[in-house]
């Protein structure tokens, strides 16, 4: 009899690498909301969903649910799901989002294989915009899945101009079946989303897995600093006003604020900025740039955002420059589930793992689905703490751990006999 770990293991790897080579483009991987890539991978996806039992669904923003139904002789079931998402950022790693995603299907597999039918159903939702990468939204798929999607955002348009309401529509979704009001269930039972730690804690400690806290909160902004035009060669220094100097040190400056509280958790990013006219021999009249700043206190992050808004505000008057911060929406700390961290305790010493506990600075869908549900998630390690990038990389048998510790969450749930809503 094959050893289902090592099986398991190795056929998630070879899955992750199967997923991973489905890109909009040919040499990095990158699948945001609303490419054909994404669809293709979520046709995929859709494949191993049936094949381990499950009926798929994509609703009407565009998420990928499979689900497993529970022992029919258990009326109104609850469910519980395992959750991830198939977007990317761009140059992205194969295993965030992907990670609970195939775990999940692995752990239904496993079900299947048994002939095991719970007390619960257990579904597997593969959000179809996580990342944010693509248009200006806020966990759209996972807003959408609870119920708070807002229409405005059809509005929102990418780099090249397309608006979200054709974004969905290429991704074969209608935007006004999107605006139908999504009555928030009440049959969830817990959520769990495995992710990759996307930080070197675990790694560090040469351990394979962890169980989260909380999720920090975020808060993102869009800068423009509006300068003056002109000839490199012709206007003299004293009578500039260089739309990209003072951005330059507006980047400084949110650089020095983030470090002063980064004992207790700052961070923040200038991810993305475009200068304009962007000609080589023109003084660069108009700069924008994306603010990502988080932390695990809201209180200190509204704190230092307030510092933040008076300190640019500040360098522009000195410089003569106009400054606009607009607000990208953003997300509140969140806690994890304290019953499902006790279960998750249990699973872990029961798998004689060490419950190693650790906030999450990366924001996942677990933010939107907390407003109508029990949450939790774990970490896998990731090697170096890497993501966001093509170097990202996990083990095998972590891999196949992650799964064994969702089956055991499962049986846990199944004996408590917790069956219908
Ligand atoms: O930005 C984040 O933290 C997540 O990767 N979307
Ligand atoms: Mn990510
Ligand atoms: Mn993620």
């Amino acid at each position: 009899m094959p050893d289902p770990i090592g099986d398991t293991g190795a056929l998630l790897m070879r899955r992750f690498d199967e997923l991973g080579a489905i890109s909009e483009e040919p040499d990095k991987l990158v699948r945001a909301y609303g490419m054909q890539s994404l669809r293709r991978a979520q046709d995929l996806v859709s494949v191993w969903m049936r094949d381990a039992g499950m009926t798929v669904e994509r609703d009407a923003i565009g998420n990928l649910t499979g689900r497993y139904e529970a022992d029919f002789a258990v009326t109104h079931p609850k469910t519980v799901v395992f959750g991830g998402h198939l977007d990317t950022v761009r140059d992205a790693g194969k295993y965030d989002g992907t990670l609970g995603v195939l775990s999940g299907i692995a752990a239904v597999a496993h079900l299947q294989a048994a002939g095991t039918w719970l007390p619960f159903a257990v579904e597997v939702v593969a959000f179809a915009d996580e990342e944010s990468y693509r248009f200006p939204t806020m966990y759209l798929g996972s807003g959408y899945w609870t119920g708070n999607f807002d229409p405005v955002l059809l509005e929102g348009l990418d780099e090249t101009g397309i608006s979200l309401a054709q974004g969905m529509r290429d991704f074969g979704c209608n935007p006004d079946n999107a605006c139908l009001p999504v009555m928030p269930r009440r049959d969830i039972l817990a959520f769990v989303e495995l992710h990759i730690e996307q930080g070197p804690v675990l790694e560090a400690e040469d351990l394979p897995a962890g169980i989260v806290s909380s999720i920090a909160g975020a808060s993102k902004f869009l800068v423009t600093v509006e300068g003056q035009a002109g000839h490199a060669g012709t206007v003299p220094m004293h009578l500039r006003r260089d739309a990209l100097v003072g951005a330059s040190e507006c980047v400084l400056a949110i650089n020095e604020i983030a470090t002063a509280g980064a004992d207790g958790g700052l961070v923040a990013t200038v991810g993305w900025q475009v200068t304009m006219p962007g000609a080589k021999n023109v003084i660069p009249g108009r700069v924008e740039f994306s603010i990502d700043l988080r932390h695990p206190s809201d209180t200190a992050r509204l704190a230092a955002v307030d510092h933040l808004k008076t300190t640019l505000h500040e360098i522009g008057q000195r410089r003569g420059l106009g400054i606009d911060i607009v607000d990208v929406p953003g997300a509140d700390a969140t806690p994890m589930d304290a019953g499902l961290m006790d279960t998750w305790r249990d699973v872990f010493r029961e798998s004689g793992l060490q419950p190693r506990e650790l906030a999450s600075g990366a924001g996942h869908d677990a933010v939107m689905v907390a407003k109508i549900a029990p949450v939790s998630m774990l970490f896998l390690r990731c090697r170096g703490g890497l993501s966001h990038h093509p170097g990202e990389s996990i083990r095998a048998d972590d891999a196949a751990l992650g799964v064994t510790l969702l089956s055991r969450f499962l049986d846990r749930l199944a004996t408590r006999g917790i069956t219908c809503a």
